[in-house]
């Protein structure tokens, strides 16, 4: 790739809420993601490039270099075990918890727990801290049902407003960890590409700053 840095976004929530801060640092796209099936997106920025991907596959793009910087919620981070990476920034958008969650009013069963979610390794994790024996069953998304058709006692998933939990008489019953998107940097563009990257986090860090002020000084 010609240009200087590639940034790795996933479609949706985090592209949304992190092209504000882009803007603010200098960095729009040319082109509408929306509209276009390209996936290498070139910017107002000659030298940076973006490219538009799986949230969960944004960790293993910018581990292994083919991108320099990326943009991954605390949850996909924690299950890909981000040991490769650096985190420099916590950019404070699509803001979650990862909870546990079971019908309302459900009594644990006295045996093994069985678990659905797509965090698999972080529920292993969790549910091994506790010192309880887990079954987890690996779902790709709707978790929620899980609970409501027997497949599953519980599941582990993000939660905002609780809406999607309510809807289907669910209710969180533990909190896990506090979520938020993170900016994370290969290891080696740190050392190769410094001065452009180390301007490209200050001018992110100074955007984020920005956005907290606004929202404090309108609420
Ligand atoms: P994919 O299906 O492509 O693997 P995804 O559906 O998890 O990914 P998004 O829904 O865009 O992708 O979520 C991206 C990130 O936003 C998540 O990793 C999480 O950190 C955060 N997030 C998820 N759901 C919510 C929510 N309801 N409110 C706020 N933040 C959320
Ligand atoms: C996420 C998550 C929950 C929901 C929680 O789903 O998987 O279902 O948000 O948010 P709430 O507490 O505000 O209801 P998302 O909206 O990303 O849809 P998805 O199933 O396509 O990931």
């Amino acid at each position: 790739m010609s240009s200087a840095i590639t940034i790795a976004l996933s479609k949706g929530r985090i592209l949304k809420e992190t092209l504000p801060l882009l803007a603010d640092a200098g960095i729009e796209l040319l082109e509408d993601p929306d509209k276009s099936r390209k996936l290498i997106f070139p910017t107002t920025n000659e030298n940076v490039n973006i490219v538009i991907i799986r949230a969960t596959d944004v960790p293993t793009f910018v581990e292994h270099g083919a991108a320099d910087i990326g943009v991954a919620g605390k949850d996909v981070l924690m299950e890909h075990g981000a040991n490769g990476v650096y985190e420099p920034l916590d950019l404070n958008i699509a803001c979650c918890k990862l909870m546990v969650a079971a019908k309302v009013d459900a009594v644990e069963p006295v045996g093994r727990i069985k678990v659905a979610t797509k965090f698999v390794n972080i529920a292993r994790n969790y549910f091994a801290e506790q010192g309880k024996q887990v079954d987890v069953i690996k779902l790709y998304g709707s978790m929620e049902l899980a609970p409501l058709v027997g497949l599953a006692d519980c599941i582990v998933d993000v939660v905002d407003t609780g809406n999607t939990l309510r809807a289907n008489g669910l209710e969180p019953t533990e909190y896990i960890s506090y979520v938020s998107s993170r900016l994370i940097v290969n290891k080696a563009s740190m050392k190769t590409k410094h001065d452009i990257l180390d301007g490209l986090i200050q001018s992110l860090s100074d955007a984020v700053e920005r956005r907290r002020e606004s929202v404090v000084t309108n609420k």
